[in-house]
């Protein structure tokens, strides 16, 4: 197991300007660059990408860069709240006034970080997010902010939920340390340096969280309840792994046919390619993977009801718990 921060640690530094996201800092972008790694979107995995120009490539990538923020933006808006909420009364944790402290500080955190994604997603498209409509890629539907709900609801019993929070909070902080390591694209170029600041302002918080997600795993998975939590992790990771023609992914394709009309005797053809993702080994290895969320896969290695994890999870390579 890689060594944990203490509760104390992590409060410590949450106190620590140095160590605190400033999600207002990095500024508005510079729409001649592009914002995430081409590896980070859907359509670099399939033959199409590389028939698109530079032009009608670049605005995909920011696209899906203003998507990928909205995604994060659901997790902070949808689920984090929703788990912590009840997980701060179970009996594991109450009575511990340094992890409540924690969690707290998690929640605030996590609210400052959902406001500045809102807030460049905005000041770069405006025209997609008016005034008080943060959503345009990633709005959940009712049932979905049902089923969110729902899992905070029972989070006590089954927290199978924390699993993935973990993962995507680890996911987030990786992309952030990526980018900042590579900022040089595979064809377009130069990262956004505003996009890449603002992920790595992101980084400064979660990488707390990430060790606050470990520690909740630890005192609130219920082991007689272990092979309901892992059926319930794997139905949800269902809905994540596999594009649908009303998800995210192709909201984006259809937005990148608006902006460049020229596009438009092509859209099924690219529609088609998203939703071909779901039996792509790349990309969905891409999505799940030891080098993205290490400390996560450790957690699901020592989990024997999580055995099976990688018939659903194609990137995870189950090793023994070292
Ligand atoms: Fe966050
Ligand atoms: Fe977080």
């Amino acid at each position: 197991m890689r060594p944990r921060l203490s509760l104390d640690r992590i409060n410590q530094l949450a106190g620590d300007p140095a160590h605190q996201a400033d999600m207002v800092a990095p500024g508005t972008a510079d729409l001649s660059r592009p914002f995430v790694p081409e590896e980070h979107t859907q359509l670099f995995y399939t033959p199409v990408y590389a028939t698109l120009s530079h032009v009608e490539r670049l605005r995909y990538n920011q696209l899906f860069g203003l998507r990928l923020n909205e995604y994060i933006m659901t997790l902070e808006a949808e689920l984090v709240e929703r788990l912590l909420a009840p997980l701060r009364g179970h009996p594991n944790v109450r009575d511990d006034t340094a992890m409540c402290t924690a969690l707290d500080t998690m929640v605030a955190e996590e609210h400052l970080h959902y406001a500045g994604f809102a807030k460049f997603n905005r000041a770069c498209r405006p025209d997609l997010y008016p005034e008080g409509d943060d959503w345009c890629f990633a709005r959940q539907p009712w049932w979905a902010r049902a089923m969110f709900g729902v899992v905070g609801h029972l989070s006590r019993r089954y927290a199978f939920a924390v699993w993935y929070m973990m993962a995507m909070e680890e996911a987030a902080k990786s992309l952030a340390r990526d980018m900042i390591g590579q900022p040089q694209t595979a064809t377009l170029g130069e990262l956004d340096p505003s996009f890449v600041a603002l992920h790595q302002q992101h980084m400064k918080d979660e990488v707390r969280h990430v060790h606050i997600d470990a520690l909740l795993i630890e005192r609130c998975m219920d082991e007689r309840r272990a092979k309901a939590n892992a059926r319930l992790f794997t139905l949800m990771l269902d809905g994540v792994v596999r594009p649908t023609r009303g998800g995210s992914g192709v909201r984006v394709v259809r937005q990148l046919v608006s902006d460049l009309p020229e596009l438009a005797p092509r859209e099924a053809e690219l529609i088609d390619a998203v939703l071909s993702l779901k039996d792509n080994q790349r990309f969905q290895k891409s999505l799940f993977n030891r080098q993205i969320m290490p400390r996560t896969f450790e957690i699901f290695d020592c989990t024997p009801a999580l055995a099976n994890l990688g018939r659903k999870m194609v990137g995870y390579d189950r090793r023994a718990p070292v």
